[in-house]
């Protein structure tokens, strides 16, 4: 997705070899109009896999995801990093650890939001390890919920997350990929890379 590339350029930070920062439209300050376009993106790629909710986790999924859920007409459902006081129901949960952040984390969501006749698409800010993904995935198994796919804003494609999924059989739609990080400069991969890699 050329408009989102051409922001990671001239945004994005890569503070290390492995992590890039893009707070100004993406982690903390958001960006309305390419948020907007991202979920058009992500409503084309998956238009005809029969979506009927869409899931993410907290906090920087939820800006693409509702945009996506705007453009495919379904619900946005968001996994709760913490048990929330006002969650009463019988609540789903998986463990993530964050190799990033070096620390284990409960997820939640509500098991009234889930169920067996959902087809479920991921959405998510980030693809590194993917830990996050994992969890949200045991999540929708344990509500027997069907899962359409992955749609990832950026994937870091020389972290394994990507295609630990894809060998699992997912699918999984990445509007900007990553192969380096290093020197501080970003490098996406080619668009046959991108190929290749899917
Ligand atoms: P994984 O889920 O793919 O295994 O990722 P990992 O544990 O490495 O990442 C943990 C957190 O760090 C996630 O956000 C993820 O989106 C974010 N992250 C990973 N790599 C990068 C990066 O290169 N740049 C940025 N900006 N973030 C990265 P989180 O803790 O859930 O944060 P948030 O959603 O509340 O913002």
């Amino acid at each position: 997705m050329e408009l989102l590339k051409k922001k990671i350029d001239t945004e994005g930070v890569a503070l290390s070899d492995s992590v890039l920062k893009v707070d100004s439209f993406l982690n903390h300050q958001l960006d309305p109009q390419l948020m907007f376009e991202i979920g058009k993106e992500f409503a084309n790629r998956f238009k005809r896999s029969g979506i009927t909710k869409i899931v993410t986790i907290e906090s920087s999924g939820i800006g693409p995801a509702v945009m996506a859920g705007l453009h495919l007409n379904v619900p946005v459902v968001f996994a709760r990093k913490r048990k929330p006081v006002t969650l009463k129901e019988e609540l789903l949960s998986a463990s993530v650890h964050s190799f990033t952040k070096k620390e284990t984390n409960e997820i939640f969501i509500s098991k009234k939001y889930l169920d067996a006749n959902d087809h479920v698409l991921i959405i998510d800010d980030f693809l590194a390890n993917g830990q996050a993904a994992i969890g949200l995935i045991e999540i929708l198994k344990k509500a027997d919920s069907r899962i359409a796919g992955l749609g990832i804003v950026i994937e870091k494609a020389f972290q394994e997350g990507g295609q630990n999924l894809r060998k699992q059989g997912y699918k999984v739609e990445s509007l900007a990929m990553i192969s380096s990080l290093s020197n501080g400069k970003v490098v996406f991969l080619e668009e046959k890379e991108e190929e290749l890699a899917r």
